[in-house]
């Protein structure tokens, strides 16, 4: 349990808290959610508490990052629920801004992160990375938190995070997360709820699937091959469409074209209303 808790709801407060703690000495760490909170945000809280002396959260859906046709409105919002999961694992500060705090009227600056934000999940989210890289830069300019946390679950969102921290001289440590699985190998995801039971059956085959990619790979199966054969499996597994199956560069994720440099596969595919994406380690990072 934590030693003491609070909400606060402006930029003001938040800083005022942090500042104050980073006076007296302690590192602050900050975890940045949308809540609808399950076992993988809570690990980001886990690791915030075991490297940081203060751990602050936030919550915050962030208009900008979802698309027209996206779930904005029906994305799961239960802030109640959320609170009590946070106060239990020790989060020191929740920062839950209305929409006006973070985006008043007139509002008018977007970051964008060119190449690695326009690729893969850039390109079938038109968008997306640059709401994700506006609300970023913002969090972490409100808080000034020493070291912030973020799930590998979402590789390329932690890359281009990492790509945004460097460019824009942001003074944090940015830490990665390992995804938290069900026991089957999905990935916790606040997505997963629009599974009807059928799909959640059919879930697993996307971790399976680029688990074996990555494998052939490792073993010397041309990269191309090993894609397509990828596909086609998430197809035969009762997948609706495959946005891609990739391996690239783990830091740049460009094309992987030396499959002994550090890589990832990374996934994207659609079954029934939820559309899912998963990445792999292609071999242990050196
Ligand atoms: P959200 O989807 O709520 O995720 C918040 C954080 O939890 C992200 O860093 C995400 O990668 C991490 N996470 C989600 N599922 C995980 C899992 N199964 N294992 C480990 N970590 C997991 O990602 C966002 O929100 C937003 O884009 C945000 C960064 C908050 C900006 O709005």
């Amino acid at each position: 349990m934590a030693d003491s808790f609070e909400i606060v709801r402006t930029i003001e407060a938040l800083r005022a808290r942090v500042r104050a703690w980073q006076h007296d000495g302690h590192r602050v760490g900050l975890v940045p959610t949308m809540g609808g909170l399950h076992a993988g945000h809570l690990a980001l809280v886990q690791a915030s508490r075991k490297q940081t002396d203060k751990t602050v959260a936030t919550l915050f859906v962030n208009p900008k990052q979802f698309g027209p046709s996206e779930d904005f409105e029906s994305y799961p919002r239960d802030e109640e629920r959320d609170v009590k999961l946070f106060t239990d694992e020790g989060t020191h500060l929740l920062f839950v801004p209305p929409t006006g705090e973070m985006y008043p009227d007139g509002f008018s600056t977007s970051v964008s992160v060119a190449n690695i934000g326009g690729i893969l999940e850039g390109e079938y989210r038109p968008g997306f990375f640059t709401g994700v890289a506006t609300v970023v830069t913002k969090l972490l300019l409100q808080a000034g938190a020493d070291q912030a946390f973020f799930g590998e679950k979402d590789y390329q969102q932690l890359q281009v995070i990492n790509r945004l921290v460097t460019d824009l001289n942001i003074p944090v440590e940015i830490s990665g997360v390992a995804t938290v699985r069900e026991n089957d190998g999905l990935a916790l995801s606040s997505r997963n709820q629009y599974l009807t039971p059928q799909e959640r059956g059919t879930a697993p085959a996307l971790y399976k699937t680029i688990t074996d990619v990555a494998e052939k790979i490792k073993h010397g199966e041309n990269v191309s091959n090993a894609e397509v054969w990828g596909s086609e499996t998430l197809i035969a597994a009762g997948f609706e469409s495959v946005d891609y199956v990739s391996a690239r560069d783990a830091h740049t994720l460009e094309p992987l074209v030396d499959p002994r440099k550090t890589g990832r596969v990374l996934a994207a595919a659609k079954l029934g209303k939820a559309r899912l994406i998963d990445n792999v380690p292609i071999a242990d990072p050196i």
